[in-house]
């Protein structure tokens, strides 16, 4: 197994020694520093698999580097090298969390040995973090709601398919749970311990994505004053999630599909391509298909991401599982806002069923949540989750899903879908003043009122200043 070493010595030749004794036998990453502030800012910028320091450095001694060291990376091994070498040093180092020291002059053997031995124990620790990190994951992953069939044969395909190796393309509109469910391949997958990284294909400029995903060497362009990771690199063993694919620039594209089909991945700059272990999973809301006819996404590309490929239907389209996902907001957004909240009154619901949803269930989500925070009672009422601009406009429920239900159910709603909007309106003309208001609508106060405390409508809130 190979890792990035990082060696810190104040004297230069000893960096030089051991740059060429690891870099001869083995193909470890190795860095170097001889200034140990400079190495502490290295390793705030960089991931180590292995610190080896001096322990009498002018500057800053080994040990407090070390506790630098486990600060900053507290899965890096750190090896003391020390030419005094004395039981109480090396006592302290490895009491302190050094992983081991050797004594100079050292033999060659002895070092690379030594590094040998810190890169496995560092991977069993790394092991230990990621399965502890997997599990809390898991508890804390949000589950995908709906008892839809289509939502349903989506669950029971993603199980079946996650165990393989094979690519999966997401497909549905903006909103629908792509990244919910890519998630949820890799939770079922063998991977579920190593990163899910995903990489967003819109957010990163075209200049660079190329080495955001493979890397760059040391001096590959003006700004590349470090090596760097790329993501693919980060997400070895793990699953990549290719997010809005669709938006990838066709150079691109004939990287992507060189990497999918060989594995190879390239640092910026550098010589050697080194072999990918990673599952990908791509998502994208334009229809990739119509791309490819349009020329916009190549073809071949197209095929090698669609091995396996899911539909996410749109809200819309399974409205049955609407109630089921509104209970699982409010009482997820109840309990963030430390509330009581138990439900939505029934005309809530029916206008929060009969909606077009074009944001989907995202869209859902912030409605909910928005109710959820005005909401003063156990269950929230259409007025909570109204915007202040739904408040003036005419009649917000009054669509195609009305003429779904029985006549006298329709012509209720509507009505009080009326009552509510015109008292909410005199009310609003007559700051509050119940008597004005009745007046001008030609109404008995008494019936006005009666309304008000039916429709619960606040007159306080009407009232200025
Ligand atoms: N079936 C579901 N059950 C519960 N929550 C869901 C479900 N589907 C989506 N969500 C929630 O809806 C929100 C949007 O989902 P997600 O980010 O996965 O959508 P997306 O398809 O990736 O959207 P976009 O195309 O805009 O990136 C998230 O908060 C997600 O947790
Ligand atoms: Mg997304």
């Amino acid at each position: 197994m190979t890792g990035r070493i990082l060696v810190v010595d104040d004297e230069k030749d000893m960096l030089a020694l051991l740059r060429r004794i690891i870099t001869e036998k083995t193909e470890h990453e190795v860095i170097v520093e001889h200034d140990p502030f400079k190495a502490v800012k290295c390793m705030e910028e960089q991931p180590f698999n292995v610190v080896i320091t001096d322990l009498k450095m002018p500057k800053m001694d080994g040990i407090a580097l070390l506790d630098q060291a486990r600060r900053i990376q507290p899965a890096a091994a750190v090896i003391m090298m020390t030419a005094y070498a004395t039981i109480e040093t090396a006592v302290e180092a490895t009491r302190k969390g050094a992983f081991d020291y050797i004594t100079k002059p050292f033999r060659k053997e002895r070092i690379l040995l030594t590094i040998r031995r810190a890169l496995d124990w560092q991977a069993l620790r790394c092991e230990n973090v990621a399965l502890r990190e997997s599990l809390a994951r898991q508890k804390a992953f949000p589950s995908i709601i709906g008892s839809s069939p289509t939502i349903k044969s989506i669950l029971s395909q993603v199980k079946q398919v996650a165990k393989s190796m094979a690519t999966i393309l997401i497909q549905g509109e903006s909103g629908t749970g792509k990244e919910l469910v890519a998630k949820a391949i890799h939770a079922h997958s063998d991977r579920c311990s190593k990163p899910f990284v995903t990489v967003d294909c819109t957010a990163i400029p075209e200049q660079i994505i190329e080495s955001e995903l493979f890397g760059h060497e040391k001096g590959a362009f003006t700004g590349a004053w470090r090596n760097k990771r790329g993501l693919v690199d980060e997400a070895n063993q793990g699953t990549l999630f290719l997010d809005e694919i669709g938006e990838l620039n066709t150079g691109m594209q004939a990287k992507l599909l060189r990497l999918l089909q060989e594995g190879e991945c390239k640092p910026v700059g550098g010589l050697k391509s080194k072999q990918a272990d990673v599952r990908f999973v791509a998502a994208t809301n334009h229809d990739l298909r119509e791309l490819v006819v349009q020329k916009r996404f190549r073809e071949d590309l197209f095929y090698r991401l669609n091995v396996i490929s899911f539909r996410l239907p749109a809200l819309r389209e399974r409205r049955d599982d609407i109630p089921l996902l509104v209970h699982h907001f409010v009482k997820e957004y109840s309990r963030l806002n430390n509330k009581q909240i138990r439900g939505v009154e029934p005309e809530a619901m029916s206008m929060l069923m009969s909606r077009q949803w074009p944001g989907n269930i995202r869209e859902l989500e912030n409605v909910i949540e928005r109710g959820a925070v005005l909401c003063q009672s156990e269950r929230i009422r259409l007025e909570d989750f109204m915007t202040d601009a739904e408040h003036t406009r005419a009649l917000p429920y009054f669509d195609e899903a009305m003429f779904s239900l029985p006549f006298k159910e329709a012509k209720e709603a509507v009505i009080r879908a009326f009552h509510r909007q015109y008292i909410h309106a005199i009310l609003q003309q007559n700051q509050g003043n119940i008597s004005r208001a009745a007046e001008q609508a030609g109404l008995q106060r008494q019936y006005l009122h009666r309304i008000i405390k039916h429709e619960r409508l606040d007159t306080e809130s009407f009232k200025q200043g």
